[in-house]
């Protein structure tokens, strides 16, 4: 089935680790945990996918529209920043609308590459792309880039100049140092020659940040849920759902927001012959969101193989995206 939905593409590859043993695995070391935990990475099966994209269009999530704002500002400055021709590869490629700003300013770039964890959500994007861009080669890669990656042999372009593409400000789902892990990744994937925009948010008023992870219509508290709802389908958990709710707050010292799902009374959860206990109050930790002032990102970059070239803000200061090419 795969094959005939990715014939559109000029190559697809699967290296994601099999789904379901890994989750499995996953929630039963995290809830085994002084302090329960769950990878965010979990959040992102084809209903949490959904979901997210619902989180994107809600009046309080500003991260999105001024991202999105922003890229379409500074397209005339991509321009004569990037090198003409050249290779995009995107890591994890959500929404279409951000690639197709980049792709749209870029001076001829001659290829397409989007890796992701949620195959369905990327063969969507790539075949988009494939039918919105003839001129461009699209492939797609099935993977976790928390992985290291190497440039696919088929992809056989060296002296091609390698931009790599990170919007969303995903890399604050990482704690400071997977996110030098992973930017080093980027940075081996890349090469010396190679160039990296990438999307962040930036700190601010803790308000502001309670109230876009937060949203008044509940989508946040439904994507967080998920996550329970995923244990309950795939891993026959035995779970009530009702009896957890969400909860996310900015963690003004640590620099993160945190998103957890709060047991509302005394209970159990069942998975298998196990049991893991719930005290009334008890939180499994899903998700934090680092946020980074200019400065602070810059060092991370530095000290994981990449110089700023440029940054750019919105007016109101509420996001940043940075140009950066490899040290
Ligand atoms: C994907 N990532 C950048 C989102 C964030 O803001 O950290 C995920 C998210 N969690 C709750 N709302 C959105």
């Amino acid at each position: 089935m795969d094959e005939e939905n990715t014939r559109d593409l000029d190559y697809f590859l699967d290296i994601q680790p099999k789904k379901k043993i890994e989750f499995y695995e996953a929630v039963l070391e995290g809830l085994s945990l002084p302090q329960k935990t769950i990878s965010p990475k979990f959040f992102y099966d084809e209903r949490g996918s959904k979901i997210f994209d619902k989180i994107c269009d809600t009046p309080e999530y500003y991260l999105t529209r001024t991202e999105i704002a922003l890229l379409n500002e500074i397209q005339e400055e991509l321009y004569s920043l990037v090198e003409p021709g050249s290779a995009v590869v995107e890591y994890g490629c959500g929404s279409s609308i951000k690639i197709k700003a980049l792709l749209s300013a870029l001076p001829e770039p001659s290829h397409y590459i989007a890796i992701d964890i949620s195959k369905s959500h990327l063969i969507a994007t790539a075949k988009e792309i494939a039918s919105n861009y003839s001129n461009i080669s699209v492939a797609a890669i099935c993977a976790d880039f928390m992985e290291p990656i190497d440039w696919p042999e088929r992809a056989s372009f060296e002296s091609l100049k390698r931009l790599a593409f990170f919007p969303g400000s995903t890399i604050g789902n990482l704690n400071p140092s997977e996110a030098s892990q992973l930017l080093k990744y980027v940075r081996h994937l890349v090469g010396d020659e190679g160039t990296f925009l990438i999307g962040v948010d930036m700190k601010k008023d803790a308000e502001v940040f309670n109230r876009a992870y937060n949203d008044a219509q509940g989508h946040t508290a439904d994507f967080n849920l998920n996550l329970l709802h995923r244990m309950k389908s795939e891993l026959d958990a035995d779970i009530n759902i009702s009896e957890f709710s969400h909860k996310a707050f900015y963690n003004e010292k640590l620099g993160r927001v945190e998103m957890h799902l709060i047991s509302d009374t005394k209970q159990v959860i069942k998975i298998d012959s196990l049991e893991f206990l719930f005290e009334k109050g008890e939180s499994i930790h899903t998700e934090c969101s680092y946020k980074y002032s200019i400065i602070e990102f810059s060092e991370l970059a530095k000290k994981s193989g990449f110089s700023v070239l440029k940054n750019w803000t919105d007016k109101r200061s509420l996001f940043s995206i940075y140009l950066m090419k490899a040290i």
